[in-house]
């Protein structure tokens, strides 16, 4: 019998917090300046794309409190169960100072207007505590996810580069108090399920992956809220009523990675960031996009079965995991059914999923010996922006230089993600040529019919899927690293 606690309790700054009345659909932001009066994390575009509500989430894991930059404006309070969250009016320095990292922003003068400031110095702060001296490559990472109108950004990565030297994290006022935390964060992940509200109030955060699949079969009707990336701009941006809420993003059982000689299996609340160095050793190919997929912010949220689960035709995670023929398992209480990814898309809004059932795990198979891979998202900004298109190619060229093998899969060229079964089909058997592959760009328009929309016409998407067999061939013989370089 599980234990049922009625109350969210979470670490804010330094106080205990237990709330036994929260909306599903209250979000940490509004929380904090509205409720709380802690006005130091702004609100500027209510949707995870500004990174001026940056806060750190701290949650356990392997017996250590990790901290995460998260977007305020898309978490939901309700998720915070058994976290400690820091915003900006905690940060200090010894002696009544500032802290290392907000003076380096002073003396650098990485702050102009201000609105954006305390986003950057939050998200500033989790790469110092985790990496003091760090590379540009890092800084610019960390700070993919936050916009300043005023300062051009050189001054901020001055800022970034300097903070070790204002102080390292061994010396940071607030790791004391971090230590002295973990048993309260410890005591507070207890094992127990938490239910709080009536009907549409209803919040649940179940007690394991078992609870989950028992509580979401007898509630089938509940949302579940993993990262909150997609969910929360339901309710910033549509005004969606969202309860009852099942909030999932803190079980470990979700988080696992595992890896044998032939494939990965990535159970559903994986983050983009906790996938990221797995997928990337095993798929060097995926790197770029990875890095390309949203913010830090919104990494360290978005998981990988939210990605698949809500069924965009634009989702990053889709097009590749089809073309290396993942395998999602589903879910519904004690029962378990394995399907082919591309099988889940049936068409736009519809997936093959039954009312209680959820997205549990899926399992990528490793690349055969000799097979060729790539994948390319297309996307009007390079950072924080969602997919135009994102195509995927894998093909296998026999010893006689014939494609044995072909598997192509884009998003953002139909209704749902799909596979180009028919520029495949003109593929197999053709010598790996560019006269082969130049024959089969054409089969791209019987494969989709793509549509017209903000992020692109339908004319730019079928020329550029059709470019972008064209680049496969070149990179893939040898011929793309002038392209690359060009692009870069
Ligand atoms: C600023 C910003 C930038 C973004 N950039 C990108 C991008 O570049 N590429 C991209 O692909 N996406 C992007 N996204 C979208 C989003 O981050 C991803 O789709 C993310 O993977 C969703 O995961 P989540 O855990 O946050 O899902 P949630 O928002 O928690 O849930 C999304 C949907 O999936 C359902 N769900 C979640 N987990 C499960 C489960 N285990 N089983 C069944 N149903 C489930 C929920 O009920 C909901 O319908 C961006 C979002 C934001 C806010
Ligand atoms: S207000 Fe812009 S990311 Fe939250
Ligand atoms: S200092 Fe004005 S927006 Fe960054």
């Amino acid at each position: 019998m599980t234990a049922v606690s009625g109350a969210i309790r979470f670490i804010l700054n330094g106080e205990a917090i237990s709330l036994t009345d929260v909306p599903p659909d209250l979000t940490l932001l509004d929380w904090l300046r509205l409720e709380r009066r802690l006005r130091g994390s702004k609100e500027g575009c209510a949707e995870g794309d500004c990174g001026a509500c940056t806060v750190l989430v701290g949650r356990l894991m392997d017996d250590e409190i990790i901290y995460d930059s998260v977007t305020a404006c898309i978490r939901f309070v309700g998720s915070l169960h058994g976290t400690h969250v820091v915003t900006i009016e905690h940060l200090r320095g010894e002696n009544g100072n500032l802290h290392p990292v907000q003076q380096a922003m002073v003396d650098h003068h990485g702050s102009q207007c201000g609105f954006c400031t305390p986003g950057f110095v939050m998200s500033l702060y989790g790469l110092w505590m985790r990496n003091p001296d760090p590379s540009q490559a890092a800084i610019e990472k960390a700070l993919q996810g936050n916009l300043c109108r005023c300062t051009g950004y050189a001054p901020i990565i001055r800022a970034a580069q300097a903070m070790s030297s204002y102080g390292l994290p061994q010396g940071d006022p607030l790791l004391a108090e971090r230590i002295a935390l973990k048993a309260q964060i410890k005591a507070l992940n207890d094992g127990s399920r938490v239910e709080i509200g009536e009907g549409e109030n209803r919040i649940i955060v179940p007690a394991s992956l078992d609870d989950f699949a028992a509580v979401y079969e007898s509630n089938p009707e509940a949302t579940i809220v993993a990262g909150s990336t997609d969910v929360g701009l339901w309710v910033t941006k549509f005004m969606r009523r969202i309860g009852p809420v099942i909030f999932i993003g803190h079980l470990q059982e979700l988080k696992r990675i595992a890896e044998n000689a032939s494939e990965i299996r990535f159970y559903a609340g994986v983050s983009y960031s906790e996938a990221m160095p797995t997928l990337t050793a095993a798929f060097p190919a995926m790197a770029e996009l990875w890095d390309r997929i949203a913010g830090e912010q919104v990494r360290n949220m978005g998981t990988i079965g939210g990605n698949i689960a809500n069924g965009s035709p634009i989702g990053d995670t889709p097009p590749p995991f089809i073309a290396l023929g993942a395998k999602l398992h589903l879910r519904r209480g004690e029962h378990r059914r394995e399907i082919k990814l591309e099988d889940y898309f049936l068409a736009y809004g519809k997936q093959d999923r039954q009312p209680g059932e959820f997205v549990e795990s899926v399992t990528i198979p490793l690349l055969p010996a000799g097979e060729r891979f790539a994948v390319y998202k297309l996307s009007k900004r390079r950072e924080e922006d969602i997919s135009a298109l994102c195509g995927a190619f894998r093909v296998f060229i026999n010893d006689a230089g014939v494609v044995g093998m072909a598997r192509i899969a884009f998003g953002g060229m139909a209704a749902t993600p799909k596979r180009a079964k028919a520029v495949e089909a003109a593929l197999v058997g053709q010598p790996w040529t560019l006269e082969s592959v130049e024959a089969a760009m054409s089969a791209f328009a019987t494969d989709y019919q793509p549509i017209s929309d903000m992020r692109a016409s339908a004319d730019y998407r079928l020329l550029s899927a059709q470019n972008l067999l064209k680049r496969f061939f070149l990179e893939s013989t040898g011929q793309g690293q002038r392209l690359r370089r060009e692009v870069a």
